[in-house]
Protein backbone atom coordinates (compact mmCIF):
# COMPACT_ATOMS: atom_id res chain seq x y z
CA UNK A 1 0.00 0.00 0.00
CA UNK A 2 1.59 3.52 -0.85
CA UNK A 3 0.16 6.78 -0.89
CA UNK A 4 2.37 8.47 -3.49
CA UNK A 5 0.91 11.57 -4.33
CA UNK A 6 0.63 12.85 -0.38
CA UNK A 7 2.07 10.97 1.85
CA UNK A 8 0.50 10.71 5.46
CA UNK A 9 1.68 12.83 7.60
CA UNK A 10 4.36 14.39 5.65
CA UNK A 11 2.61 15.61 2.41
CA UNK A 12 6.06 14.58 1.10
CA UNK A 13 5.16 13.25 -2.92
CA UNK A 14 7.16 10.20 -4.11
CA UNK A 15 9.40 11.53 -6.81
CA UNK A 16 10.08 9.31 -9.97
CA UNK A 17 13.21 7.40 -9.21
CA UNK A 18 11.67 6.13 -6.10
CA UNK A 19 8.57 5.28 -7.91
CA UNK A 20 10.87 3.23 -10.55
CA UNK A 21 12.48 1.30 -7.87
CA UNK A 22 8.73 0.71 -6.08
CA UNK A 23 7.69 -0.39 -8.61
CA UNK A 24 11.54 -2.95 -10.21
CA UNK A 25 10.63 -4.15 -6.28
CA UNK A 26 7.09 -5.00 -6.73
CA UNK A 27 7.99 -6.82 -10.04
CA UNK A 28 11.03 -8.86 -8.55
CA UNK A 29 8.66 -10.57 -6.16
CA UNK A 30 5.61 -10.91 -9.03
CA UNK A 31 3.42 -8.61 -6.72
CA UNK A 32 0.80 -6.00 -6.65
CA UNK A 33 1.06 -2.58 -5.26
CA UNK A 34 -2.17 -0.38 -3.81
CA UNK A 35 -1.96 3.15 -4.72
CA UNK A 36 -4.20 5.13 -2.23
CA UNK A 37 -4.99 8.10 -4.48
CA UNK A 38 -6.83 9.61 -1.85
CA UNK A 39 -6.17 13.52 -2.26
CA UNK A 40 -4.12 14.35 -5.38
CA UNK A 41 -6.68 16.66 -6.72
CA UNK A 42 -5.23 19.21 -4.25
CA UNK A 43 -1.93 20.66 -5.28
CA UNK A 44 -0.61 24.31 -3.99
CA UNK A 45 3.10 24.36 -4.23
CA UNK A 46 3.58 21.94 -6.66
CA UNK A 47 2.78 20.13 -9.96
CA UNK A 48 0.37 18.01 -10.12
CA UNK A 49 1.97 14.44 -9.97
CA UNK A 50 0.40 11.48 -12.22
CA UNK A 51 -0.44 8.35 -10.63
CA UNK A 52 1.74 5.52 -9.95
CA UNK A 53 -0.80 3.04 -11.87
CA UNK A 54 -0.05 4.96 -15.09
CA UNK A 55 3.88 3.41 -14.78
CA UNK A 56 2.27 0.36 -14.47
CA UNK A 57 -1.53 -1.01 -14.74
CA UNK A 58 -0.29 -4.70 -14.48
CA UNK A 59 1.29 -3.93 -11.18
CA UNK A 60 -1.26 -1.47 -9.71
CA UNK A 61 -4.19 -1.03 -7.61
CA UNK A 62 -5.39 2.28 -8.03
CA UNK A 63 -8.40 3.40 -5.33
CA UNK A 64 -9.87 7.05 -6.00
CA UNK A 65 -12.23 8.47 -3.47
CA UNK A 66 -14.29 12.15 -3.37
CA UNK A 67 -14.04 12.13 0.40
CA UNK A 68 -11.81 15.09 0.27
CA UNK A 69 -13.28 16.75 -3.28
CA UNK A 70 -16.65 16.30 -2.44
CA UNK A 71 -17.92 14.55 0.66
CA UNK A 72 -16.87 11.51 3.03
CA UNK A 73 -20.21 10.86 3.47
CA UNK A 74 -21.10 10.00 0.51
CA UNK A 75 -18.87 6.80 0.78
CA UNK A 76 -18.21 6.41 -3.12
CA UNK A 77 -14.86 5.36 -3.94
CA UNK A 78 -13.08 3.89 -7.32
CA UNK A 79 -10.56 1.40 -8.38
CA UNK A 80 -9.10 0.93 -11.43
CA UNK A 81 -7.04 -3.08 -11.27
CA UNK A 82 -5.14 -4.69 -13.70
CA UNK A 83 -7.80 -6.45 -15.78
CA UNK A 84 -7.22 -10.33 -14.32
CA UNK A 85 -8.34 -8.72 -10.70
CA UNK A 86 -11.29 -6.94 -12.19
CA UNK A 87 -13.74 -10.13 -11.19
CA UNK A 88 -12.59 -11.64 -8.24
CA UNK A 89 -12.18 -7.90 -6.29
CA UNK A 90 -15.62 -7.50 -7.97
CA UNK A 91 -16.95 -10.39 -6.04
CA UNK A 92 -15.45 -9.87 -2.89
CA UNK A 93 -17.09 -6.15 -3.59
CA UNK A 94 -20.52 -7.85 -3.47
CA UNK A 95 -19.90 -10.56 -0.36
CA UNK A 96 -18.24 -7.55 1.92
CA UNK A 97 -20.76 -4.66 1.92
CA UNK A 98 -24.16 -3.18 0.99
CA UNK A 99 -23.44 -2.36 -2.67
CA UNK A 100 -22.71 1.64 -2.84
CA UNK A 101 -26.23 3.78 -3.58
CA UNK A 102 -27.26 3.02 -6.86
CA UNK A 103 -28.82 7.10 -6.90
CA UNK A 104 -25.47 8.44 -5.22
CA UNK A 105 -23.36 7.28 -7.99
CA UNK A 106 -25.69 8.32 -11.02
CA UNK A 107 -25.90 11.65 -9.01
CA UNK A 108 -22.23 11.95 -8.99
CA UNK A 109 -21.97 10.38 -12.98
CA UNK A 110 -24.13 13.18 -13.82
CA UNK A 111 -22.09 15.90 -11.74
CA UNK A 112 -18.90 14.42 -13.37
CA UNK A 113 -20.23 14.42 -17.25
CA UNK A 114 -21.97 17.39 -17.27
CA UNK A 115 -18.30 19.78 -15.76
CA UNK A 116 -19.78 20.64 -13.34
CA UNK A 117 -17.31 18.53 -10.78
CA UNK A 118 -14.26 19.93 -12.64
CA UNK A 119 -16.01 23.23 -12.11
CA UNK A 120 -16.09 22.49 -8.26
CA UNK A 121 -12.66 21.56 -8.32
CA UNK A 122 -10.86 24.74 -10.21
CA UNK A 123 -13.44 27.06 -7.32
CA UNK A 124 -12.57 24.71 -4.21
CA UNK A 125 -8.46 24.92 -5.79
CA UNK A 126 -8.70 28.52 -5.20
CA UNK A 127 -10.82 28.84 -1.93
CA UNK A 128 -8.66 26.48 -0.53
CA UNK A 129 -5.06 27.89 -1.85
CA UNK A 130 -6.49 31.35 -0.53
CA UNK A 131 -7.43 30.00 2.92
CA UNK A 132 -3.90 28.23 2.93
CA UNK A 133 -2.16 31.70 2.21
CA UNK A 134 -3.71 33.26 5.01
CA UNK A 135 -3.05 30.45 7.62
CA UNK A 136 0.75 30.54 6.51
CA UNK A 137 0.95 34.03 6.48
CA UNK A 138 -0.83 34.09 9.82
CA UNK A 139 1.62 31.07 10.86
CA UNK A 140 4.57 33.79 9.63
CA UNK A 141 3.51 36.54 11.66
CA UNK A 142 2.97 34.86 14.98
CA UNK A 143 6.37 33.60 14.39
CA UNK A 144 7.92 36.38 13.40
CA UNK A 145 6.84 38.23 16.11
CA UNK A 146 7.71 35.36 18.56
CA UNK A 147 11.11 35.52 17.65
CA UNK A 148 11.06 39.16 17.58
CA UNK A 149 9.79 39.05 21.17
CA UNK A 150 12.60 36.73 22.48
CA UNK A 151 15.21 38.54 20.73
CA UNK A 152 13.93 41.61 22.76
CA UNK A 153 14.34 39.79 25.53
CA UNK A 154 17.44 38.44 24.49
CA UNK A 155 19.10 41.83 24.05
CA UNK A 156 17.98 43.19 27.21
CA UNK A 157 19.70 40.16 29.02
CA UNK A 158 22.81 40.35 26.55
CA UNK A 159 21.95 37.49 24.42
CA UNK A 160 21.71 37.05 20.61
CA UNK A 161 18.86 36.67 18.53
CA UNK A 162 18.35 36.13 15.35
CA UNK A 163 15.07 37.33 13.20
CA UNK A 164 15.99 35.28 9.99
CA UNK A 165 13.42 35.70 7.24
CA UNK A 166 11.03 38.25 9.46
C1 LIG B 1 -4.76 7.94 3.79
C2 LIG B 1 -6.19 8.04 3.39
N1 LIG B 1 -6.66 7.24 2.41
C3 LIG B 1 -7.96 7.31 2.00
C4 LIG B 1 -8.83 8.20 2.57
C5 LIG B 1 -10.24 8.24 2.08
O1 LIG B 1 -10.96 7.22 2.63
P1 LIG B 1 -12.52 7.08 2.26
O2 LIG B 1 -12.65 7.15 0.78
O3 LIG B 1 -12.87 5.75 2.83
O4 LIG B 1 -13.22 8.20 2.95
C6 LIG B 1 -8.41 9.03 3.59
C7 LIG B 1 -9.35 9.96 4.21
O5 LIG B 1 -9.05 10.72 5.09
C8 LIG B 1 -7.06 8.96 4.00
O6 LIG B 1 -6.60 9.76 4.98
Amino acid sequence: MATPAHQWPTGVALALQPRLALLDWVRDRDAIVIEDDYDAEFRYDREPVGALQGLAPDRVIFLGTISKSLAPALRIGWMLCPPVLAEPLTEQKHLSDRRTPTLDQLALARLIESGRFDRHLRRMRAGYAARRATLLAAHRGSTCSQRASASGTARRTGGGGALGSC
